[in-house]
C-alpha cells in the first residue's frame, strides 16, 4: 500500500515537471493573474504567520525572521505581477491600475519600504519597533487593497 502510495506520488510530480518543461517558454499575460494570486496567498500566508508571532501567541524560534524575510523577499517584485494585458477574466485587480500605473508603483514602493524596514526591526529585535512596523506593513497591504483590488462579495 505505502509503496503504491510513493508509486503516484513520483509519477505527479514527474508529471508535473513535464507539465512545467511544456510551459516554461509561454509567458502569457494571462497566465500572471493565477500566478499573482497564489504570490499574494504566499504573502498572505507568511504575514498572517508572522501577525500570530508578533501578538505573542506563539513563540516558535527563528520563524519571525523567516516570514519577514520572505515578506520583504515577495514585496520586491509586485509590479511584474500585472503586465499590461493581464486585466481580464478571474480576477479581483481593477482596471485602474494599468489607468493609474504611477499610483500603482506607489503603493507597491511602500509595500517593498514597510516589509523591508519591518525586516530590519527584527534583526534588530526590538520589540515596540516591529509591533509598530508590523501595523504599518498592514496598512500598505490595505493602501493597495482599496483602490486597487475589487472588494470582495
Ligand atoms: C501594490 C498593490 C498591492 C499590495 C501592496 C498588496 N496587494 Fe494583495 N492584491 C493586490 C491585487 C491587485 C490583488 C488582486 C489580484 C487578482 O485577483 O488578480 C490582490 C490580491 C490579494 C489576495 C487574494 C489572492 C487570491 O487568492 O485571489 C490576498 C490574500 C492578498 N492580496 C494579500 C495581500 C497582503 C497580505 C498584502 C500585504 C502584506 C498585500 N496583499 C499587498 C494588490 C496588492
Amino acid at each position: 500500500m505505502k509503496r503504491n502510495t510513493r508509486l503516484i506520488a513520483a509519477t505527479c510530480i514527474l508529471g508535473s515537471a513535464t507539465a512545467w518543461l511544456g510551459t516554461a517558454a509561454a509567458s502569457e499575460p494571462e497566465n500572471f493573474i493565477k500566478y499573482r494570486q497564489t504570490y499574494m496567498k504566499a504573502l498572505a500566508g507568511h504575514t498572517g504567520s508572522a501577525a500570530q508571532i508578533v501578538r505573542g501567541k506563539v513563540d516558535p524560534a527563528g520563524h519571525l525572521k523567516m516570514h519577514a524575510d520572505a515578506m520583504a523577499a515577495l514585496s520586491k517584485d509586485i509590479l511584474m505581477l500585472f503586465p499590461e494585458g493581464s486585466d481580464f477574466g478571474e480576477t479581483e485587480a481593477k482596471e485602474v491600475i494599468w489607468e493609474d500605473w504611477a499610483d500603482f508603483e506607489k503603493a507597491a514602493s511602500a509595500m517593498r519600504s514597510a516589509a523591508d524596514k519591518f525586516a530590519e526591526s527584527v534583526d534588530s529585535a526590538d520589540e515596540a519597533a516591529i509591533g509598530e512596523r508590523f501595523e504599518a506593513v498592514g496598512k500598505a497591504c490595505k493602501g493597495c487593497h482599496k483602490k486597487f483590488r475589487q472588494e470582495e462579495e
